[in-house]
């Protein structure tokens, strides 16, 4: 399982880089917002900053709602840099527009998945990534890595490409359902990426280890 991690904070993305273990990042038009970037040209200048810091796949987002604004906004997040995949959501002419970047090369993130439906016509139009948003499922009561294990079933059975990318991380445990549930990516915050490492037992053995290792000496 890939890990991409889901901000658009550079100190964030830097950390999580630094550990080693990032194959991506994603984003979303609130974690622009929340970071204070919204002018067109500070947005495409911060995908672009994110390309050159991470290299892997880069999730950028389009704002617009029709076939043809979701294209021509596409195309120009697309030429920013190779590694940019264009993150569409899972609304009619979204899937028309991502059929559409699916023929005309530009790979795909179809946003704002909850349904098996939705995953099933998301991966007819080729999107490379399908985004189920586990933490809004299970906040409205639903199961959210219920509905990942659903998707993998029908996607191997099926042959789909898509990859399932699971995002809406709430906490540690999230990611470890994801992997075992069959996604192949996991968007997260940086705290659930870094709440993997902790154990109280490993705290407790280390400090034996390196106290007994004193008392040696
Ligand atoms: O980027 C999409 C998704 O990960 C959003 O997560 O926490 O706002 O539900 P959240």
């Amino acid at each position: 399982m890939k890990f991409f991690i889901d901000t658009a904070n550079l100190a964030q993305i830097k950390e999580a880089h630094e550990l080693g273990l990032l194959d991506g990042v994603t984003t979303n038009p609130s974690l622009m917002a929340k970071e204070g970037i919204k002018a067109e040209k500070a947005i495409m200048q911060h995908y672009k900053t994110i390309c050159e810091m991470v290299d892997g796949d880069i999730s950028a987002e389009v704002l617009g709602t029709g076939f043809d604004e979701i294209v021509e906004e596409g195309k120009k997040l697309a030429a920013i840099h190779e590694n940019i995949v264009v993150k569409v959501p899972m609304i009619r002419d979204g899937v028309k527009a991502i059929k559409w970047f699916t023929d005309n090369g530009i790979r795909t993130n179809c946003t704002l998945i909850f349904s098996a439906g939705q995953a099933i016509l998301a991966a007819k139009a080729g999107a490379t990534y399908i985004s189920p948003f586990l933490g809004r499922i299970d906040d409205s009561g639903w199961n959210g890595v219920q509905l990942i294990e659903q998707i993998a079933d029908i996607y191997e059975r099926q042959g789909f490409a898509s990859e399932i990318l699971a995002a809406s991380i709430r906490n540690p445990n999230h990611i470890i359902q994801c992997a075992e549930a069959g996604a192949n990516v996991c968007t997260c915050p940086l705290d659930s990426i870094l709440g993997l490492l902790k154990h109280p037992l490993t705290d407790i053995g280390l400090a034996k280890f390196l106290d007994d290792a004193k008392k040696m000496g």
